[in-house]
């Protein structure tokens, strides 16, 4: 990583990139600028080969993000509401959800609102037992705008959806596990290396396939694709790659496998 950014900081370790949103003061609020600087920095990292996964995290114990910047988007009309919404879909968490590694996030503490929808646009979530989970957008007039309402749903159905959306309600680390919203929950003090620990397995698979399973897990929940066939598709592209030779002969020859990653 070459670049520097002001509300972000990235570190690079064993393949793995962290990304910490750095705005501890304001419970690292997500304002523009911090929106700008994290696409740039997962645009900057998904060229690097050498990084095979992500994790996302929040600067200080207290907070993951503990939402979309209130104070930036106080006096918005309509126009620009909308507009808040569809860069932030464009630009974190579409971008995320189909990014081509695996995107990680380290939930050290309240995750509201855009925080939550940070979270959930990630694959794989990991909660450290102070967090604190909720979209409280209704108790400010608004709804979530950051792909809430609908990634919610897929991940702790549509009941528990209703409720925590109508209600504005938080739940913590142990009941976000127990709807499935946590992969796994761990000490505070454990959170990243537990997140790390998933990330070295990644690391040691395949990254064009793990880049079309992404692909194609993604192409379930999309009403214009037909999960399926896009399976059958990319499984057979697949045997045209060189990561497939190397896994198949590695397992025939029992030795582990050295993907070249193409
Ligand atoms: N946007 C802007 N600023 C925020 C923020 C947000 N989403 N969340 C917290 N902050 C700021 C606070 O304004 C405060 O700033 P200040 O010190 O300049 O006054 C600072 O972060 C610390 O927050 P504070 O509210 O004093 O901490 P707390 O421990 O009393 O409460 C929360 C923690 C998370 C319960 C509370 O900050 C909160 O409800 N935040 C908003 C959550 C939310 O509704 N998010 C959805 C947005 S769509």
């Amino acid at each position: 990583m070459i670049m520097t950014y002001e509300n972000v900081l990235t570190e690079i370790e064993n393949g793995i990139l962290t990304i910490t949103v750095n705005r501890p003061d304001k419970l690292n609020s997500l304002n523009n600028k911090t929106i700008e600087e994290l696409h740039e920095a997962l645009l900057e990292a998904e060229n690097e080969k050498d990084i095979k996964a992500i994790i996302i995290t929040g600067a200080g114990t207290k907070a993951f993000v503990a939402g979309a910047d209130i104070a930036e988007f106080a006096d918005f009309n309509v126009t620009q509401g909308r507009q808040l919404s569809a860069t932030g879909h464009f630009k974190i968490f579409n971008f995320i959800e189909n990014y081509s590694k695996p995107v990680i996030a380290a939930i050290n503490g309240f995750a509201l609102g855009g925080g939550l929808e940070l979270a959930m646009a990630c694959h794989i979530r990991v909660a450290s037992d102070n967090a604190k989970m909720g979209l409280p957008e209704v108790s400010l007039g608004v709804i979530p705008g950051y792909g809430g309402t609908q990634r919610l749903a897929q991940l702790v159905g549509k009941g528990k959806a209703f409720e925590m959306i109508v209600t504005a309600d938080m739940i913590n680390a142990e009941e976000a596990f127990r709807l499935g919203l946590a992969n796994y929950v761990t000490k505070q003090e454990d959170l990243l290396s537990k997140c790390k620990e998933i990330g070295s397995k990644i690391a040691l698979r395949s990254s064009v396939a793990i880049k079309t399973a992404i692909k194609v897990i993604n192409a379930g929940y999309n009403k214009q694709e037909n999960g399926y066939e896009v399976e059958i598709e990319e499984f057979g592209k697949m045997f045209g790659t060189q990561d497939f030779k190397e896994g198949v002969n590695a397992f025939l020859e029992k030795r582990k496998a050295n993907f070249p990653g193409n």
